[in-house]
Formats: C-alpha cells, structure tokens, sequence
C-alpha cells in the first residue's frame, strides 16, 4: 500500500445495551478486549498513526491501549453524538495525507487481510470512500448499503431504509476507508439526524456523491463485520471466534477429539502433534509443545507445557506452571507459578505452588505444598528424583535435597538434607485386642 495509512478506532460510545457498566470495548472474546482484537488486526497495516477515540473518564480502556504495539493516541469526544462527531474528534490528529481507516471498537472479528482488500478496492477505484459490506444471517440493526449506476450511492441506516433495501441490501460493516485529501469537506457536509440527533458517519457517502466523488464498496466475509452491541451478540463473537480458532489449531496439526467442547484464547499456542481431549479450557498465554497430551476437563492460563508432557484429567494449571519434557500432571492437581523439571509427576489429588519440581521427582497423592503464612508466600524446592509419600504437607519455605524420601503423612518444616528419609507425623500406638474390648464394652453398655 503506498499512501500513509492512518487507523481511527471509534470506542466512545458508552455501551448502554450491554447493560454491564464496563465499557462495551472492553468486554472480552477469546480472552482479549474487543480494542485489542481491532488493534492487532490494524497494526499488520502498519499504519503511520493510530488514533482511538473515547469519552472522557475511560481510564481502563486506556490501559488497555497501553498494551498494544502501536501506541495509539487518545482522542476524547464530548459529548457522544454519534460515529461522525466521533470521527470529527479525530480530525486534528489524523496524518496530513493518504487514506483513514475507520475501525469500530465493537467490531472484534475483523482480519488484517479484508482490511488490505477494501483499500485495495479504493485505490483501484480512486474512490474517496471505501466500505466493508457483508450479508450476515441476522441483519437487524445493521445501515444498509444502496448501489447506483456510478457504484456505491449511500449508506442507509435501518430505521430509515425501505423494505426492499432492508431485505436485500449489503449491510455495513461499520469498516470504511476515506481519502484524506477529501474528509475536511465530508465532515464539515455532516449534519445531526433525528431521532436521536446524531451526526451518521454513513451519510459522507451521499455527500461525496453530491460532490461528484466515488465510492466503492467489497463485500467481506460476515462474520468479520460481526458487531457487538448486548451480552447476546457478545456470545454470538465469542461462538464463531472460537470455530475460527479450532479451525486453525486443527490445520496447524493439533488433534482436537471433540472441537466444539474446547475453548481457545486468541494467543493460545499448540504445536503440531498436540492432542487435547474433550472440554478443555485455554486461558490467556498457554503454550503447548510438540507431542503434549491434554486430556479432558483441564483447565490451563499462563502455562508451558513441554513436549510429551500429560495433563489431566481435571487438572487446573494457573499462571507461572511450566511443565517440563515428559511430565505428568494427574486429576484434580492444581498448580501455579511452579516448574516441573522433565519426567516430574504429581498424579493424583495435589496443589503445587511457588516450588521446583525436580526432575524424575515423583509428588504422592494429596501432598500440599503450604506456599502461604497468611501474608507471604514462600517457596518449596524439591531436588530430583525425590519422592514425596501420599498425604504429605511441605511447610514453605522448604528445601528437599536430590534424591530424598518423605514418609506419607508427613508435616514437613524443615530441611531434608539429599538421600535423606524423613518422616515428620506422631508414631502409631497399638493396643493388641482393643477393638473387641472396645465393642464388647459398647455392647454390654447398651443393652
Ligand atoms: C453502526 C453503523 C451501521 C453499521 C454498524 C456496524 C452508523 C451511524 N451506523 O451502527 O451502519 O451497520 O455500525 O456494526 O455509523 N461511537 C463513538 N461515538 C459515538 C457513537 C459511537 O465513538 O458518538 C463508537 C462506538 O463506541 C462503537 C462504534 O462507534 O464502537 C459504533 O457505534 P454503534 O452505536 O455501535 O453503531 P451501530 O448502531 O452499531
Ligand atoms: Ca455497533
């Protein structure tokens, strides 16, 4: 693309119809705010300059900004009055020259490549306005776009669209690029529509007719112009983002056994080989190597998971578990910010926190490491080929040498020095007869 491309993200709008007090930009599909979606989609552009504009006081979709890699600049509008007074707000930071992109924050599911072919389309065309249609299922609330014999003619919002244009029109995606050198006078031709007395960004497009000028419209793939406007559409995103994540894990060579039952996060890594079984969960940051099996109901957020390894069932990896070569982490094991060194196992019905696991290191059923005095946490080291006996507790901060056994039931405090076998819990007591003492004295007392 030769022309400087500057990308607007219009997220000023409060979000009403969602009902939930968080800005509608930062309700999450696949694990990232919508923002962050629209934004990674624009920064494949490499645009010059990044504009996204807010209403005032939107501190943590600010936040939100900061994280993404093309340091947008902020515009604030004030008050809303609708997507072409939000582009207005844009106006003074926008590049002097080339093309404006126009993204809507509500918009998650956008590509990179669609973005490339509309402003091919407009460059072709030398069109001033360039818009993104599609034909989703559902059309409600969507502008409709009306053709002409010179191309696209207008955009007409729903409400104000007769029967034939609302049955078979295009629908706007809400995606449209603009020739710099021709927005001053776009903008200044806008005027406020009933009935909410809105300045329609939709409406440049009869202006730049009424001026002579061209517009041309590509029809995109639906799902990408999806818009968010409830907690339903929300879900809808989220449903088709996730069909779109299976699709791609499954061509990147991971075998998913029941496809619909695992959910994704939009950075989830599984390389080739990978098996994941059904109803699995990836939060944000899993990374998962060559050969790993993930089998049913685990759920796994901020996790490596090294080759040959095998999770589950029902085991829960939270942030900082790092799951070295041939390692197994059995049902209902819960760890977090632990890293198992290669062939570690810990089978059955533990919590694993703040420690090392050595490698070879088998960890018995029920064994707790106690990480928290109620104000610190502290760390366990377990050496290699360390044995923990079912039931144990590991007192942190604790350290077992290489190659040291801990007798089942222990409470352990201290140090185990390496080749060490320590057992830490009261002895056992024996009273030879006692029981039959104990039921023929029950017994007598009772009749
Ligand atoms: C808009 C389009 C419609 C299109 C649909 C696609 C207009 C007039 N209509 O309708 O043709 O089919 O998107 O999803 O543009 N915003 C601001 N400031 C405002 C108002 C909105 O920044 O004053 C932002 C919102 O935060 C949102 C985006 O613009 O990210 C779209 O606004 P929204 O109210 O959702 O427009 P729609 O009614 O969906
Ligand atoms: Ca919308």
């Amino acid at each position: 693309m030769s022309a400087p491309l500057t990308v607007v993200v219009l997220a000023a709008g409060k979000g009403t119809r969602m009902r939930s007090g968080l800005p509608k930009v930062l309700h999450r599909v696949a694990g990232r705010p919508m923002i962050g979606h629209v934004l990674a989609a624009a920064a494949a552009l490499e645009p010059v300059r990044t504009v996204v504009v807010l209403a005032p006081g939107m501190t943590e979709v600010e936040a939100e900004l900061a994280r993404s890699a093309l340091a947008p600049a902020v515009a604030i509008q004030e008050p809303a009055l609708g997507t072409g007074h939000a582009l207005m707000a844009a106006r003074e930071r926008l590049a002097p020259e080339g093309r404006v992109l126009v993204l809507y924050g509500d918009t998650p599911l956008v590509t990179a490549l669609t973005l490339r072919r509309l402003l091919v389309a407009v460059e072709e065309a030398g069109a001033a306005v360039g818009v993104l249609g599609m034909r989703p299922p559902d059309t409600t609330g969507y502008g409709r776009l009306a053709f002409g014999s010179q191309g696209l003619d207008a955009i007409v919002e729903e409400r104000h669209a007769d029967e034939a244009l609302r049955r078979d029109g295009l629908c706007n995606a809400g995606i449209m690029v603009i020739d710099r050198a021709r927005l001053g006078p776009l903008l200044d031709a806008l005027e406020p529509k009933q009935p909410k007395n809105e300045y329609y960004l939709t409406d440049i497009v009869e202006h730049a007719r009424t001026f002579g000028w061209r517009c041309t419209a590509i029809e995109g793939p639906w799902l990408e112009g999806v818009g968010v406007n409830s907690q339903a559409q929300l879900a809808d995103a989220e449903a088709l983002l996730q069909g779109r994540l299976r699709q791609a894990a499954m061509e990147l060579g991971a075998t998913l056994v029941a496809p619909e039952t695992v959910f994704f996060s939009c950075d989830t890594v599984l390389a080739p080989g990978v098996e994941v079984g059904p109803y699995v969960v990836f939060g944000r940051d899993v990374e998962i190597a060559a050969g790993a099996q993930i089998l049913s109901f685990c759920h796994l957020e901020g996790v490596r998971i090294g080759p040959g390894a095998r999770i589950g069932p029902f085991a829960r990896l939270r942030p900082g578990a790092d799951i070295g070569e041939g390692a197994r982490i059995g049902n209902f094991v819960e760890v977090k910010n632990a890293r198992f060194e290669a062939g570690a196992k810990a089978n059955h019905l533990s919590y694993i926190g703040d420690a090392r696991v050595g490698a070879r290191a088998n960890i018995g059923a029920g064994t707790i490491t106690c990480n928290y005095d109620g104000f610190g946490k502290h760390r366990t080291d377990l050496g290699e080929r360390v044995f923990i006996g079912s039931n144990t507790s590991l007192v942190a901060p604790v350290t077992i040498g290489d190659g040291a056994i801990i007798g089942a039931g222990s409470t352990i405090d201290r140090d185990v020095p390496p080749d060490s076998l320590s057992i830490g819990r009261a002895r056992q007591t024996d009273f030879p007869d006692g029981a039959a003492r104990f039921r023929a004295r029950r017994s007598r007392g009772s009749t």
